[in-house]
């Protein structure tokens, strides 16, 4: 059987008319079936389906598509329009537009390589930009100069280049990279340019060690993400003025970029790095079994291993993060399936006249929201990511060590505190009151210095996941949670799994105040300037972005 990367054809844009001839309809009639809230079920690829959960995981391999790089010197990536084969056709898989960075060492090609490199190397790269618009890449997590970072301000024209030099300075992780294009991160990052970056050190080697894990084989990185197709198998990305607002939900869900993706699996211990790579959406994951969620172990968060492992049936996972999980798929006989799920929840989209939106009469306004979108797949709805069907084989029970890391509390004694609202006004959400401005520093802190951010967000708003450039934090509290929220808080100070250890995007719901501490030590030359931005992709490009100087 031909696997994905065999089919990959990187032909450019061309191939795409030709494969294009296959008209085959995705969709029964009308996309906007939405209205008064309940979902279009039953199309093809739908999520809810456990049916259509049929399509082998792509993994990725040595080279090629997601290839895994261990990076060995200096590289040359260009960003370019192709083409990739997401859905499957009449007879094989159909190609759709599709932005991609190559590059290639030791005479293999890579297109959205999977960047592994030892912490403390040094990474140099060009970027050529060949795309019709500008763009940049953002190493998402990694503690870089302002001029490494991929600030928008950075972004290069077609035909530009940007030259990168920095050293890795980040504990072992997984990390990722994507575009930060100014005002064009949104549709960029949806089309493809994002990947991951992989940062090794003794920690993550001991683990591998402790439980004989294999990158790419029982070590899975998993980027999980939303979008919507065209009659042929096209990404679509349309967003209305409400969905530029509000954030672009698609209504197939992928796996690694395969749809109601499968994978084998034996009785024994997997890891998976999970990675929001959505644009919008926010998932509720568990592993289910019938109608029981299963145990898992969180092991990692955004900035590598938390101390200890951590075992828990659910997680919210927001746009930006990661969860580094283990999973015993020895909790399944031979036979059975084991959907890793997105479980329901309350979306909370602006419940309320947030904003000057008031007097929507009885109409709740999240629900004139879903209505508002093109997907059928509301926020909150529960839906199925990944079957993992479970094979015989030997029973393997891992023996977790009960120490995975250290990780160093920042030290907040007398400590800055700083305000960070959220809000609504003029149809966008803000920021202290702002919306991005290239040219604006919101606000000063002091090499060195130790800062308590308190970023609220009102009751009446959607939730926001909250992303920092330049230096990661550590979550001290959550005030004010949802119920949904409340129930997971089981980790001290109203914490939850996903706010264990190192951050860089934390999700911040209606109501709560989250606050994180901040150690602004570096030791790069001068000023640096970075953005504080929701990682919802379309609020971010919307404007619900800061600028941030650490003054040297
Ligand atoms: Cu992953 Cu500024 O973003
Ligand atoms: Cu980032
Ligand atoms: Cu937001």
């Amino acid at each position: 059987m031909l696997n994905r990367r065999q089919l990959f054809q990187f032909a450019g844009v061309a191939t795409v008319a030709g494969a294009g001839g296959a008209a085959w309809m995705y969709y029964g009639s009308g996309r906007f079936n939405g209205l008064a809230g309940g979902p279009f079920r039953h199309y093809p690829f739908d999520p809810v389906a456990a049916a259509n959960f049929q399509q082998k995981l792509f993994i990725p391999v040595g080279s090629g598509p997601f290839g895994v790089l261990d990076v060995a010197g200096p590289l040359k990536i260009r960003a370019t329009a192709a083409s990739f084969p997401l859905l499957p056709g009449p007879k094989s898989q159909l190609p759709s537009p599709f932005l991609l960075y190559q590059t290639e060492q030791a005479g293999k090609a890579y297109q959205n390589p999977i960047f592994r490199i030892e912490s403390g190397a040094r990474f140099t790269a060009s970027l050529d930009n060949a795309l019709q618009e500008p763009t940049i890449i953002h190493w998402h997590g990694l503690h870089t100069p302002a001029a490494m970072d991929g600030h928008p301000a950075s972004t290069i024209g077609p035909g530009g280049r940007y030259a990168y030099d920095f050293t890795v300075r980040n504990r072992g992780g997984t990390y990722w990279y994507h575009t930060h294009a100014h005002e064009l991160t949104a549709e960029q990052a949806y089309h493809g340019l994002a990947s991951f970056f992989l940062v090794e050190d003794d920690d993550q080697r001991s683990l591998s060690k402790a439980l004989d894990l294999q990158l790419g084989v029982t070590d899975l990185p998993l980027v999980i993400q939303d979008k919507q197709f065209d009659a042929q198998g096209n990404l679509l990305y349309k967003p209305s003025a409400h969905e530029a607002m509000m954030g672009w939900l698609g209504d197939i869900v992928l796996a690694n970029l395969t749809p109601n993706a499968v994978q084998t699996v034996t009785p024994r211990t997997y890891r998976l790095r999970l990675l929001n790579g959505s644009n919008a959406r926010i998932y509720r994951l568990a592993f289910v079994k019938e109608k029981t969620a299963l145990n898992f172990t969180v092991i990692g968060t955004d900035g590598g291993l938390i101390e200890r492992p951590e075992t828990v049936t659910e997680a919210f996972l927001a746009p930006g993060e990661r969860l580094d999980v283990l999973f015993d798929a020895g909790q399944a006989q031979a036979g059975e399936g084991i959907f890793l799920r997105s479980l329901a929840f309350d979306a909370m989209e602006n419940e309320g006249p947030a904003g000057g939106m008031s007097g929507m009469g009885g109409m709740g306004m999240g629900r004139m929201m879903a209505s508002m979108s093109s997907s059928r797949l509301p926020l909150g709805l529960e839906f199925n990511v990944l079957k993992l069907s479970v094979t015989a084989g030997e029973r393997v029970v891992a023996k977790l060590p009960a120490t995975l890391s250290q990780v160093k509390p920042i030290r907040t004694e007398g400590a800055a505190q700083r305000k960070i609202e959220l809000s609504m006004g003029q149809m966008r959400f803000l920021i202290n009151g702002r919306s991005f401005r290239m040219d604006e520093i919101a606000f000063d802190v002091k090499r060195g210095a130790v800062e308590i951010w308190s970023i609220s967000n009102p009751t009446l708003g959607m939730p926001h996941p909250m992303h920092n450039h330049g230096f990661s934090y550590q979550v001290l509290e959550r005030i004010g949670s949802p119920p949904q929220v409340a129930a997971m808080a089981r980790f001290g100070q109203g914490r939850t799994v996903s706010d264990l250890g190192w951050k860089d995007t934390v999700l911040v719901w209606p109501g709560e105040t989250v606050r994180v501490a901040l150690d602004f030590a570096h030791d790069f030359p001068g000023d640096q300037t970075y953005v504080f931005h929701c990682h919802n992709l379309e609020h971010e490009d919307a404007g619900m972005m800061i600028n941030f100087r650490v003054q040297g």
